[in-house]
C-alpha cells in the first residue's frame, strides 16, 4: 500500500499523522477545507512543513461535496483513506449542529461511496471517546454507546454506523479509532490545555467549567499519530480506543502546566457544561493486542513538549484570531 488519502491533513492530528506516514514512505494526498472554526493560520503553519516533502500533495477541498472529491480520488488513486476531517469541538456542536452532521456524517458517507466506486479497500475513521457517556470506566469498545451527550458525539456515531454498513455490503476493511483527549504541540486552540497554557503564560485568569475534578485520559498527539498509521492494517471491521492510560483530574493537569510554564494559574470556576463527560478512561487493550499499540508519552513529558513549542511560537500564536465558538 503506497498512497493514502488523508482528510483533515491541515488539522492538529492530521498534520502529525501525515508527517508520520511520509516518514514511513507513503505518498500522502491531503484534503482539508481550511475552515475558520479556529484561525486557519495555524493550519497553514502545519501544512508548510508537509508541503516541503514531494510525496505530499495537498487539495483544498470540502468532504461535504461529492463531485470535487470524486475528481481527487480519480487523480490520486488512493490505496487507503484515513478520514480525520471533522468538526471536532463538542461545545460548538450545540451552536451549529448542522455543520457537524454535514461534515462528520455526510462527509464520511461521501468518502465511503467513493471508496466503493474506486475500489479502495481500506478505510480508517477518527471517532471519539465522547461516545462513552454514562458508561462505567474503563471504557471498552464493546459498550453499546447509545447515549451521546452532544450533536458532535451523535454525528460521530452516525459515521461509525455508516462505516459498518459499507464494510458489510462492500467489504471495505475498516478501522475505527476512538481517540481520548489528544494534546500536543500546534494543537487546537479550543482545547483546555491550549487555553490554559496561553492564559497562564500571559498572567490571565483561566476558566474552569465544573469543580476541576473532571477526569480525562490525556493522550499525546505522537502516540495518536503512531496508532492511526498502525490502523492501516487489515482488521475486517474493528473499533479501537486510543487512550493514554493515564487519567488526571483537570486541576492536576493545570498544576502540571504551571510546572512546565514556571508560572502560577489564576482560576475562575464556572458551572459544568451539560455536553461534557464527567470522566473518561480508556481500556486500550484491544489496540495493544491487535495493533501492538500502547501510549508511550506521559502527561508531564507531553506538556513539556507542548510548552516548548508554544514558547518557540508564541509571538504569532498569541496573534491568532479568537475562536468562532
Ligand atoms: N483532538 C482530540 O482530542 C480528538 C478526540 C477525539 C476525536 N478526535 C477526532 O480526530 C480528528 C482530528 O481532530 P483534530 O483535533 O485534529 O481537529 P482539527 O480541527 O485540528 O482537525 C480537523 C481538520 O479537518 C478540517 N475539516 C473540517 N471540516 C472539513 C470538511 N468539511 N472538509 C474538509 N476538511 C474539513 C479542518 O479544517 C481541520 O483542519 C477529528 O475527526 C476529531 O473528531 C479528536
Amino acid at each position: 500500500m503506497r498512497t493514502v488519502l488523508l482528510t483533515g491533513s491541515a488539522g492538529f492530528i492530521g498534520a502529525r499523522t501525515a508527517d508520520f506516514l511520509l516518514k514511513k514512505g507513503f505518498r500522502v494526498v491531503g484534503v482539508d477545507n481550511l475552515n475558520s472554526y479556529y484561525d486557519p493560520a495555524l493550519k497553514t503553519f502545519r501544512l508548510k512543513e508537509l508541503k516541503k516533502n514531494r510525496a505530499f500533495k495537498f487539495y483544498k477541498a470540502d468532504i461535504e461535496n461529492l463531485q470535487p472529491l470524486r475528481n481527487i480520488f480519480k487523480a490520486a488513486k488512493p490505496d487507503a483513506v484515513i478520514n480525520l476531517a471533522a468538526r471536532a469541538g463538542v461545545r460548538y456542536s450545540l451552536v451549529d449542529p448542522f455543520v457537524y452532521l454535514r461534515t462528520n456524517t455526510l462527509g464520511t458517507l461521501n468518502l465511503l461511496e467513493l471508496c466503493k466506486e474506486r475500489e479502495v479497500k481500506k478505510f480508517v475513521l477518527a471517532s471519539t471517546s465522547s461516545l462513552y457517556a454514562s458508561e462505567t470506566m474503563p471504557f471498552k469498545e464493546t459498550f453499546a454507546v447509545n447515549t451521546p451527550l452532544s450533536p458532535y458525539a451523535a454525528t460521530k456515531k452516525g459515521a461509525e454506523a455508516l462505516c459498518y454498513a459499507y464494510y458489510h455490503l462492500y467489504g471495505i476493511d475498516t478501522t475505527i479509532f476512538r481517540y481520548f483527549t489528544v494534546y500536543g504541540p500546534a494543537g487546537r486552540p479550543d482545547m483546555s490545555y491550549f487555553i490554559f497554557m496561553q492564559k497562564i503564560d500571559q498572567g490571565q485568569t483561566i476558566p474552569v467549567y465544573g469543580d476541576g475534578n473532571h477526569l480525562r485520559d490525556f493522550t499525546f498527539v505522537d502516540d495518536i499519530a503512531t496508532g492511526t498509521v498502525l490502523g492501516l492494517k487489515k482488521v475486517g471491521y474493528q473499533t479501537f480506543n486510543l487512550g493514554g492510560n493515564q487519567c488526571y483530574r483537570l486541576i492536576e493537569m493545570i498544576r502540571l502546566i504551571e510546572k512546565v510554564m514556571g508560572k502560577k494559574a489564576r482560576i475562575k470556576f464556572y458551572p459544568a457544561h451539560k455536553a461534557d463527560l464527567r470522566a473518561t478512561k480508556a481500556d486500550a487493550g484491544q489496540a495493544k493486542r491487535v495493533l501492538g499499540w500502547t501510549a508511550k508519552i506521559g502527561l508531564l513529558e507531553g506538556l513539556q513538549k507542548t510548552a516548548d513549542w508554544y514558547r518557540a511560537n508564541r509571538q504569532w500564536v498569541n496573534k491568532l484570531h479568537p475562536l468562532q465558538a
